[in-house]
């Protein structure tokens, strides 16, 4: 069985289901069917590169925040590569809910990173790092909103703006650390990051 959505449980293929019209011997939905509503969801090509686009700030991210994570508690500072971790994580879980999108509307991922992930040498450099790539995949998705606005491709630009309130809280937090080093000094930071 596999929960959908909206929470109901919807038939493996072929399987009997009182939830589901008999008829539907193939599953949720019968090959015409899929094959009227593939051409229906079919996407914009502007969308479908927007999309693509910001797939590769998650991949990015994904990786650099990974390589920060495994960087800090190889340093010693647990509370922090704990936190890289999740934000690795999150990335993840953006970049898989991209690329299910684009392939609902034809499309084919690239799968391309933004750019190469460089190691940084110090704590502050990697926080300085990471938000360079945040600030940049802002202003990528604030563009790619307003694009799937115009094509009036309205639940790419609703994902899209779930994924900007992370990115802002994602910023908001590297802010604070950097405005932490600022105040207490990078000594008094780091000794709380153990
Ligand atoms: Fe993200
Ligand atoms: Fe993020």
């Amino acid at each position: 069985m596999r929960l959908s959505r909206s929470g109901y449980s919807a038939p493996l293929s072929g399987q009997a289901c009182r939830l589901w019209p008999r008829s539907c011997s193939t599953g949720i939905i019968g090959k015409d069917t899929r094959d009227r509503r593939k051409k229906n969801v079919n996407g914009d090509p502007r969308v479908l590169r927007e999309l693509d686009g910001y797939l590769s700030f998650e991949l990015t991210g994904h990786r650099q925040y990974l390589l920060h994570a495994a960087t800090c508690r190889h340093w010693g500072f647990s509370r922090l590569a704990d936190v890289q971790h999740d934000y690795s994580t999150e990335e993840t879980t953006h970049a898989g809910r991209i690329m299910a999108r684009i392939l609902l509307l034809g499309g084919t991922p690239s799968m391309k990173s933004r750019r190469a992930v460089d190691a940084r040498d110090t704590v502050a450099g990697q926080l300085d790092y990471d938000r360079e790539l945040v600030r940049q995949a802002i202003d990528h998705l604030r563009a790619a909103i307003g694009l799937c606005e115009q094509c009036s491709d309205f639940v790419s630009r609703d994902l899209l703006a779930t994924m900007l309130d992370d990115e802002e809280l994602h910023l908001d937090w590297l802010d604070k650390q950097l405005g932490l080093i600022d105040k207490v000094g990078l000594q008094d930071y780091l000794q709380a990051q153990m």
